[in-house]
């Protein structure tokens, strides 16, 4: 196992938020290298002294239950170095003294920088084999940035040491798909366009923008989450079922996915894809602020957009794919809609009337999957038989215990196991399709649809939305 970590970006907010948090879980339950060691990069002059001081107190809210000798026991494996990203020598400086022991460097750090610190890396050794490198999505903010990125890195570090993250891929309930999918005969059975009329897949949060300006500015909705979190969603719901649970072989049939993706056309921009801005609003009844992106940016916080997946499995099924930023609640789910029954057989209710049988799987906040069918609850004459909807609900378990995403990242960065990390040609064809939907937006000139804080996006995005959602709105 890999036993030490070079964590640049140490003072930002998701390594502070997340990260340490990650490693000191990892730490208590035993689950780290007794010499594990990790060194805090960041602009910030501070010394060691300093950055644990900065530390404990987040530490401490990430975890009320550590014991404060658990919290020492994390700071005292933890040193900090200044160092300017900008410039490989500080980079190389930085690290030169530690990069002979099996190190992993995690760059959490904004993609413009990924180059200068990974030729910094090199120089000072940290790159050169068994050496790993961790790095955070975005790659870059589209193709030709991340091809940049992907070629400049390549020439440095081999793929097969290199782990891009996309923290979904680490959540247990994303890979339950996975599992949901493969060991079932059930599903699998039913899982193509002869029987599957349409899919979507809804990431919304109630946090907004804030504190994230520089970055979202630039990103906005459809870079920040479609181009990663919600195409790998899609992957996961769409592939082939792999040949075995190899790193490489889930990720061959992922990539295929992202391959047959139809670039979105100017001319079906409107009818297939909603953009949206929030005003302010009432979140819980607490006021919501209007997201005001600087002069010169036009960045949507959500985004609507149906794909189209042309292969022999999928072709003619939608998937419409949705997320937005300060929508009521904080839900991501996978709804599976499946086609209406051949020849119906009731008059109440009608055919028309019928409610398709539906499969969600509710990812966050709790996992949880419901199944809709049409039964017969309380017919009571034979002749007389009225359907009605019935949703089965199979919730798991609540006292789960379930790993944070980064802690399982962390421990399949430093063992080497690349299943949950996105590999090189994953991410050009994401941004390949990507790139059309934006340029198709350009070109047709879509509008940005403002939507209240605390509600679900504009109201011409009902498409995009699972059908449950819409009836929450009108309550
Ligand atoms: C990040 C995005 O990758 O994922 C954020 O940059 C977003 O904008 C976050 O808020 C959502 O992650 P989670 O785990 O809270 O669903």
């Amino acid at each position: 196992m890999h036993n030490t970590l070079f964590l640049f970006g140490a003072t930002g907010d998701l390594a502070q938020r997340y990260l340490f948090p990650s490693l000191l879980r990892l730490s208590i339950d035993g689950l780290l290298p007794e010499d594990f060691k990790v060194r805090a990069l960041a602009l910030s002059p501070h010394d060691t002294e300093k950055f644990r001081e900065i530390l404990r107190p987040r530490l401490e809210q990430a975890l009320p239950h550590a014991g404060a000798a658990d919290i020492d026991n994390l700071l005292q494996r933890i040193d900090y170095r200044s160092v300017d990203l900008r410039d490989a020598e500080s980079v190389a400086t930085a690290v030169r003294d530690l990069a002979d022991r099996k190190c992993v460097s995690y760059l959490a750090i904004p993609p413009g920088l990924y180059i200068s610190t990974c030729q910094g890396l090199a120089l000072g050794g940290a790159l050169a084999a068994p050496n790993r490198l961790m790095l955070e999505k975005p790659i870059g903010h589209d193709s030709t940035s991340a091809e940049e990125i992907l070629r400049s890195i390549g020439a440095l570090i081999d793929e097969d040491r290199v782990f891009r993250l996309d923290h979904y891929l680490g959540k247990a309930a994303v890979q339950n798909l996975i599992a949901l999918r493969f060991g079932n005969t059930l599903l699998e059975a039913v899982w193509n366009r002869n029987y599957i009329e349409s899919v979507q897949i809804l990431v919304a949060e109630s946090e907004g923008v804030d504190g994230r300006d520089a970055y979202y500015a630039r990103s906005g909705a459809l870079r920040d989450m479609v181009q990663s979190h919600i195409l790998q969603l899609l992957c996961l719901v769409a592939m082939e079922p792999p040949a075995s649970l190899e790193s490489d072989r889930i990720r061959d049939e992922k990539v295929k996915v992202l391959r047959a993706l139809r670039p979105l056309k100017a001319e079906h921009a409107a009818r297939d894809s909603v953009r949206g801005r929030y005003t302010a609003g009432t979140i819980n009844g607490h006021p919501a602020q209007a997201y005001q992106p600087p002069e010169g940016s036009d960045v949507e916080t959500f985004v609507g957009v149906t794909a189209h997946i042309d292969n022999w499995r999928w072709e003619g099924v939608p998937f419409h794919l949705c997320t937005g930023k300060r929508m009521p609640e904080r839900t991501t789910r996978v709804v599976v809609t499946l086609k209406p029954v051949t020849h119906w057989l009731f008059e109440r209710p009608d055919r028309q009337h019928a409610t398709p049988n539906r499969l969600t799987f509710q990812l966050q906040p709790q996992e949880n999957i419901e199944l809709g069918l049409m039964s017969s609850l309380a017919g009571p004459e034979w002749g007389a038989l009225e359907l009605q909807p019935l949703e089965l609900e199979l919730s798991v378990p609540t006292g789960l215990h379930r790993r944070i995403a980064y802690e399982r990242l962390f421990l399949d960065a430093f063992n080497g196991n690349h299943a949950l990390f996105v590999r090189d040609d994953e991410v050009r064809a994401a941004w390949a399709w990507i790139d059309s939907v934006s340029a198709a937006w350009k070109a047709a000139e879509l509008p940005l649809q403002p939507y209240p804080a605390g509600t679900w996006g504009p109201t011409s995005a009902t498409t995009f939305l699972p059908p449950g959602i819409d009836q929450e709105a009108q309550a």
